[in-house]
Parts: structure tokens; C-alpha cells; sequence
């Protein structure tokens, strides 16, 4: 089966073709970030504006690319959501469009199910169960996963997502957007054990997790020595240790809890580099297996969408109409939510 998987949730416009027996056939991916960067913050009206100009040629360039014809897609995959509504809907009404003009099947697809299974897209895959550690611009969640579709939400933060956290940061360091890679690349120039910032409810029970103290405890830090040398490269370093150590002591404690020895993570933060080590150490000390989706499929792309659509119509899962629908606010947990 030929799924056509398409994402536009947020920045990023993504088209991807997979097979489910031939794998991954291609993906062509448009980053928004210099669109945006200007205002410091996605601007969604001009997400939604951009993926309309994108979201066809990029499709068209796949199809060159892999000498690929829409006759030969069996079906096709959106993000229906969670993610900006106006984004979401350029990419479910194109793609349901297509289902409707082919006379193929359509599926709508969550976005975080997407991150989720990304790792499957490598040649060294987890098998289920496992636990999953979702860390992106929107999210920051701890999941344990029995099977496809059957998720359970261990911990969720209760303010800021770990990579918002990261972009507030930065952006108040006055780096450029988006700031979480370019305070990951600060913090390699940093001095270890100038600073230590708190690990946010490590001291009590639980899996849940807050940033927004985090944030605003780098904030006064650089406020109080903004006119120092090296202030930036030693609060980025003490601000991403503090967040890589909290998250390495929930997932730690997450495994414990379920006696689980696979680990995986996906998200964009998850291409943060001291997060992979310590994770990786975190494993091994536990004689169990991290996976991390390659890269590139770390932050918003196609092939994860074409990916997670493609394995739930091979369960027979598919959209019932052809009713365009977003989902902004979706829980993973109620996936059937749009399998009306
Ligand atoms: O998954 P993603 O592409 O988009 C969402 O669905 O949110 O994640 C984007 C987030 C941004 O907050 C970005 O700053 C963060 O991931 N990010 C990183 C790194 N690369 C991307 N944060 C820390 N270190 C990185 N290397
Ligand atoms: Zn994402």
C-alpha cells in the first residue's frame, strides 16, 4: 500500500510517500523559519498563508523526485491535528480533496502519533511496548505505549512545553528564532558549574512537569549578570543541563514505575544533543534501549504522517466522509475522536 502523507500543523509543510512493505519512497520537506523568524514567533496567519503556496509544488517536486504518479497512491494521510487550525486546514483540505478526486481512501492522522512512531522509520526500530517521551515546541509528555493506538498518559507538564521553554529562553537571551537549537549551540561554549538552576518537581512523586519557573529563573540570572562575560553560553549550558537532568530523572522514574526497558523519543527537542547522551547513559545503566528518530525527522515532517497513517489503514481505520475537519485541541488519548 502507497500512502501520500502530508503535514502543515504548524511551520513546517511536509509531503511524504510510504510504502508499507517498500518503506519510506521520499519526502520533501519546507521549513518556514526565515518567514517567521523576523517576528520572532510563529505568526499563524502567514503559516497558513505559506503553506498554500508551499504544499503543491512540494508534492509535485515528490512526485518527480520518485517517479511517482498520484495513480499510483492507495490512500492518503493528514495531520488533522493538534496544531494551528488555519495550518491544519490547508493540509487536510488538500488532502482530502485528493482522496475525493482519486477515489481513495483518506485518513486523518495526530500529529504526536506522528512524532511517536517516527523512530519507526528507522532501520533499527523499537518494538511495542515502550515508553514514549514526547518533547516538542507544543508538548511535554510521558506515554506509555502498549500497541498502536492504545497510548496511556503518564506525566504532561502543567505550563510550558520543554521546547517552549527553550524558545522563551533564548528569545529573551536575544537569540534568533527558533531558539532552542541555537541555545543547544550556545550551550557547548558554556562553563560547567557556574550557574545550577532547579530541577523543576523532581522532590515529590509523579511524572508531570513544569518549565515556566525554569524560564523565569534564567531570566533573573540574566538579569542580574547581563554586563558579565559569557553570561549567554553559561545560562544556556545551566538551563539546558537543568531541563536534560529533569527529564532524564522523570524518564528514569517512568520506566521504574512500569518495569519497561525500551525508551522512546521523539519530538523536536529530541534532536537536543545532551538529551541523547544522557538518555543513552540513562539506558544503558538500566540495561535497557533508546531510540531516537533520525534527525530530520525529529521536528514536523511528512513521512511520519504518511507513516502512522499508512499503519492504521492497514488496520482497516480510515475517514467515513469527506467532511474537511481539523483537530486543534486533540488528546492522544482519543484518537477515535476523528475516526467518526
Ligand atoms: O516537534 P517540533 O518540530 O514542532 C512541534 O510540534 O512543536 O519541535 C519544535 C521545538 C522548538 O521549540 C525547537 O526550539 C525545539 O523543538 N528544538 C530544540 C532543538 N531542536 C529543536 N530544542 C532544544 N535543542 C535542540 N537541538
Ligand atoms: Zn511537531
Amino acid at each position: 500500500m502507497l500512502v501520500l502523507g502530508i503535514e502543515s500543523s504548524c511551520d513546517d509543510s511536509g509531503v511524504a510517500l510510504y510504502h508499507s512493505e517498500r518503506g519510506l519512497i521520499g519526502h520533501a520537506l519546507y521549513s518556514q523559519t526565515e518567514l517567521h523568524a523576523q517576528y520572532g514567533g510563529v505568526v499563524p496567519e502567514l503559516a497558513s498563508r505559506d503553506h498554500v503556496r508551499k504544499l503543491l509544488p512540494l508534492l509535485k517536486q515528490l512526485l518527480t523526485d520518485t517517479s511517482t504518479t498520484l495513480a499510483e497512491v492507495d490512500a492518503i494521510a493528514y495531520t488533522a491535528g493538534p496544531g494551528l487550525a488555519g495550518a491544519l486546514l490547508v493540509g487536510s483540505s488538500l488532502g482530502k480533496s485528493l482522496a475525493f478526486a482519486l477515489n481513495k481512501p483518506s485518513i486523518a492522522v495526530h500529529h504526536m502519533e506522528g512524532h511517536l512512531l517516527a523512530p519507526m522509520l528507522s532501520e533499527h526500530k523499537p518494538e511495542f511496548p515502550f515508553i514514549a517521551l514526547l518533547v516538542s515546541g507544543g508538548h511535554t509528555q510521558l506515554i506509555q505505549v502498549t500497541k498502536l493506538g492504545q497510548y496511556e498518559l503518564l506525566g504532561d507538564t502543567l505550563d510550558d512545553a520543554v521546547g517552549e521553554a527553550f524558545d522563551k529562553t533564548a528569545k529573551m537571551m536575544g537569540l534568533p528564532y527558533p531558539g532552542g537549537p541555537a541555545l543547544s549551540k550556545l550551550a557547548e561554549t558554556g562553563t560547567p558549574g557556574r550557574f545550577k538552576f532547579p530541577h523543576p518537581m523532581t522532590d515529590r512523586p509523579g511524572l508531570d512537569f513544569s518549565f515556566s519557573g525554569l524560564k523565569t529563573f534564567a531570566l533573573n540570572t540574566y538579569l542580574k549578570y547581563q554586563h558579565e562575560a559569557n553570561i549567554t553560553e553559561d545560562i544556556a549550558l545551566a538551563f539546558q543541563t537543568a531541563v536534560v537532568e529533569t527529564l532524564i530523572k522523570k524518564c528514569r522514574r517512568a520506566l521504574q514505575q512500569t518495569g519497561m526497558q525500551r525508551l522512546v523519543v521523539a519530538g523536536g527537542v529530541g534532536a537536543n544533543l545532551a538529551l541523547r547522551v544522557g538518555l543513552k547513559d540513562l539506558l544503558a545503566q538500566l540495561n535497557g534501549e533508546v531510540f531516537f528518530p533520525e534527525s530530520i525527522f525529529c521536528t514536523d515532517n511528512g513521512a511520519m504522517i504518511a507513516y502512522a497513517g499508512c499503519q492504521h489503514l492497514l488496520l482497516g481505520e480510515n475517514d467515513q466522509n469527506n467532511a474537511i475537519k481539523v483537530y486543534p485541541r486533540w488528546e492522544l488519548q482519543q484518537l477515535n475522536a476523528a475516526r467518526p
